[in-house]
């Protein structure tokens, strides 16, 4: 059957402006996205733009906006959307375009990494490295689900604090990834990671708006993370009875 596929195109050396190609192609209703962007790659247009690398949701190289909507390119089937119409394929939204479907990514490792900017040691890497830090089943089931983020960019592209409210925001993402070591029974520095959350543009800015677990390929329920976060930094700052 043929589908239509309308794909955003914007090439910096020639284009003023971006605009949209339109390619009618022949796919079947179980083919992947990313299959039928390597279809119109290798057959119609060989300019055609895009990141991927495993093709099977793990390594996060193919996010794209799909109908609006973020989501990984290789993990969206043809027959997820009504195909009777034309199927939009558009860059990751809030990023900035470098070519076609291929976004600048380095706003959201930043972010990722600004979580750790004050260097804070880590048990886990520092500590004692003659002593085994044992960790039960109950406990690692405490951060057992960030630890599924394959780094895609697809929350910070659907979050609406950062697309229309707050670019600066540390993101979901980053607040994940902090989540990951503030639950960590091997942590010890809690406290200091706690307060790094706070900084301006920090975890307080998240609205709880859910978009970000929406669209998570990893099906991470990071909104969850968060709000737990939150919790635990409302928990240490109430004075400790004796
Ligand atoms: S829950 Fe927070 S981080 Fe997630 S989309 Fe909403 S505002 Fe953004
Ligand atoms: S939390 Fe989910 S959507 Fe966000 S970067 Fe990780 S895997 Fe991608
Ligand atoms: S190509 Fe690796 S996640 Fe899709």
């Amino acid at each position: 059957m043929k589908v239509v596929f309308k794909i955003y195109r914007f090439n910096p050396k020639i284009d003023l402006e971006p605009h949209f190609d339109v390619f009618n192609v022949e796919v079947e209703p179980t083919d992947r996205i990313l299959d039928c962007l390597n279809k119109i790659r290798w057959t119609m247009d060989s300019s055609l733009s895009f990141r991927m690398s495993c093709a099977h949701g793990i390594c996060g190289s193919d996010g794209l906006t799909i109908n609006g909507q973020a989501a990984l390119a290789c993990q969206k089937l043809v027959k997820d959307f009504d195909y009777s119409q034309e199927i939009v394929v558009e860059p990751l939204r809030y990023f900035d375009v470098v070519k076609d479907l291929i976004v600048d990514l380095e706003p959201f490792f930043k972010r990722i990494k600004s979580i750790n900017a004050q260097r804070i040691p880590t048990a886990l890497i520092v500590g004692d490295a003659e002593k085994e830090r044992v960790q039960n089943l109950e406990e690692r089931s405490e951060f057992d689900d960030a630890l599924k983020c394959i780094l895609c960019g697809c929350c910070y592209s659907a979050c609406p604090v950062i697309t229309e409210q707050d670019s600066d925001f540390v993101g979901p993402a980053a607040i994940l990834r902090a989540h990951r070591y503030i639950f960590d029974s091997r942590t010890t520095d809690v406290t200091e990671r706690l307060a790094v959350m706070q900084k301006p543009h920090g975890i307080w800015g998240c609205k709880s708006y859910y978009m970000c677990t929406v669209v998570c390929p990893k099906k991470i329920k990071v909104t969850q993370a968060i709000l737990r976060t939150k919790k635990k930094i409302i928990l240490e700052q109430q004075p400790k009875s004796e």
